[in-house]
């Protein structure tokens, strides 16, 4: 049996007649900037967020960082994010000109360690981003409180958690703004790039709507700075009808995580993140920990089954951060766990056949290396 990593023309195949008839469309128009299909995706989707305003823009990476330009930080200042995340989280920081911080996550969720991160203020910080890694929430009400306390803003990097919630609360409308990657492969994904900012602050909406669009308002006057980080109006078409199954697809991975999460309780050497009791995860990606994690790959490798590592080299051991003098050590288990973790295949139109394989195949495994247990 081959299982994909993530099956794109599964998911789109039932709407494939669709996006051909409004992509068409377009075509025929010759519309290409902006326009309706983008004002409208970013009704739906601030509706779908519980916002007042979604921008859309780019990708993910855009979103973040002029979020972070139109609530004034640049340089001089610094932004708290996770040591474990994609290194877009650490980019938008850096090109907004500020200086990123890193916090080492927390042994059960993966997610940014709450309790470390006081340490890691100082008198230049303005923000702390966390990172929803693989569509469950960081642990936002101490965040909150913490950054309420220190008068720093949150930005939340939504980039893997579309649709999921933390007290019932969205993803994208819990702190003063969020980013969200619309890449392919993500729970709502584009036929190409594209991301989306989330605010309550109508000002900075205003604001970054300018500043994708080359910092105008008026044509030709540029009050701000002049970026190109527009949504391209054939994507925002796709995704406006990609938001429609959205929660159907997210329920689908949150069944396939409930029969993986139910199999795996039975296999020792094999762990999975704890979600906290406040969110309804949306399973981005599904992540187990072991010790002897590239020789599972190569062994799933072996019997048609395609995994990932979120991430290999945390963010602290890129070479293009090595200035902000971080070393090896520094944040322990971001780097035990960056050896452990794999993303198993998960997406909408995974089958439970396809998960019994996978889990019997991980067991097989687990069995003939007698691999080691690892408990938190
Ligand atoms: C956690 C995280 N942050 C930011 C991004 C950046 O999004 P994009 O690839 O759309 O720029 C991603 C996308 O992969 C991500 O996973």
């Amino acid at each position: 049996m081959e299982v994909p990593f993530v099956d794109l023309r599964a998911e789109h195949a039932p709407l494939l007649d669709e996006m051909k008839e409004r992509v068409g469309r377009i075509l025929e128009q010759g519309n290409f900037i902006l326009g309706d299909e983008v004002e409208q995706l970013e009704e739906e989707f601030a509706a779908y967020c519980d916002v007042k305003h979604a921008v859309g823009v780019d990708s993910g990476a855009s979103a973040l960082k002029l979020l972070l330009i139109a609530y004034g930080i640049g340089e001089g200042d610094e932004v708290i994010i996770p040591a474990n995340t994609f290194i877009a989280t650490a980019g938008a920081v850096t090109f907004a000109g500020a200086t990123p911080v890193l916090v080492d996550i927390a042994p059960n969720t993966y997610n940014i360690d709450v309790n470390a991160i006081e340490a890691a203020i100082t008198p230049r910080t303005k923000a702390i981003m966390p990172v929803h890694l693989y569509g469950t929430f960081a642990d936002m009400t101490p965040i909150l409180d913490l950054a309420a306390r220190n008068n720093l803003l949150v930005i939340e990097d939504a980039a893997q958690a579309h649709g999921a919630t933390y007290n019932g609360q969205r993803a994208g409308s819990l702190a003063q703004g969020a980013g969200f990657s619309f890449y392919p492969a993500k729970n709502l994904g584009a036929g190409g790039d594209a991301g989306m900012v989330t605010t309550n602050n109508s000002v900075v909406a205003d604001q970054i709507r300018a500043m994708r669009h080359v910092g105008q308002r008026h044509k030709y006057i540029h009050d701000y700075a002049p970026f190109n980080h527009r949504l391209d109006t054939v994507q925002a078409a796709i995704l406006r009808i990609k938001l429609r199954y959205l929660d159907a697809n997210n329920a689908a991975r949150c069944r396939h995580a409930a029969l993986y999460n139910q199999l795996f309780a039975e296999v020792d050497g094999v762990i999975t993140p704890e979600i906290l009791p406040e969110t309804e995860a949306v399973w981005h990606l599904y992540v187990i920990r072991t010790t002897a994690r590239d020789e599972l790959q190569a062994y799933l490798r072996e019997f048609g089954i395609a995994s990932g590592v979120h991430y290999p080299v945390p963010i602290h051991l890129q070479p293009y951060y090595e200035n902000l003098g971080y070393r090896k050590g520094d944040f322990p288990i971001t780097e035990e766990y960056a050896d452990q973790i794999l993303s198993l295949p998960m997406f909408p139109n995974l089958t439970e056949e396809q998960i019994h394989y996978v889990v019997d195949t991980v067991k097989a495994f687990v069995e003939q290396h007698k691999v080691e247990a690892i408990r938190i």
